[in-house]
């Protein structure tokens, strides 16, 4: 079953050379969305992930973190809470800068969508240098809840996200389909 999985969610990704620069390859998935089997596999799969660490609430990474996490959220029964690029959220907001390989990014979450009780699952479709996880997982902690794992889509495993992410994440699972 898991390799079944694995090669319809892989036959839907494309690769795009020299995008959005050159020397880049870019990981597509709007082919995966378009298909209703392999998208519905995808939400089940993490949407079991969710169940099984216990998650009280789904995260998602903007911005096609939203696209996986909202469908997983009400399929497991879960709220869901973006985090977003900063700027874009208007209440009160947690922000978290972070490094890019040039310059840095900023992301920000409303701290009132997640109490002490909760467990929150990240859901995003790649996982690269994990700089964006790593930072999310900062804001999850500074609001004041649990971390229940990682879960996405893909990881580029040449760019080492997952030792960055395994100190921040102290033992909860890093899950990549
Ligand atoms: C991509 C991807 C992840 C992140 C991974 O998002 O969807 O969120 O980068 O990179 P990292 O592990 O090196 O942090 P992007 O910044 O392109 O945002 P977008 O989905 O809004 O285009």
């Amino acid at each position: 079953e898991t390799t079944d999985i694995t090669t319809l969610l892989l036959s839907r990704i494309r690769d795009v050379a020299d995008y959005p620069e050159p020397g880049v390859m870019f990981k597509d998935i709007t082919p995966l969305l378009a298909d209703p089997a392999a998208f519905g596999a995808l939400t089940e799969a993490l949407a079991e992930i969710a169940e099984r660490t216990g998650a009280t609430k789904v995260v998602g990474l903007e911005a096609r973190g939203f696209i996986l996490g909202a469908p997983v959220a009400v399929r497991a029964g879960l709220g869901f809470v973006p985090v977003r690029k900063a700027g874009k959220l208007p209440g009160a907001t947690l922000a978290q800068a972070y490094d890019l390989e040039y310059g840095s990014a900023e992301i920000e979450i409303h701290a009132e969508d997640l109490t002490a009780d909760d467990r929150v699952l990240i859901v995003d479709d790649v996982l690269a240098t994990g700089g964006t996880a790593e930072a999310s997982i900062q804001l999850i902690h500074r609001a004041g809840a649990q971390v229940a794992g990682v879960a996405v889509l893909m990881e580029l495993g040449f760019l080492d996200g997952r030792p960055r992410l395994e100190a921040a994440l102290a033992g909860a699972p890093l899950e990549a389909l």
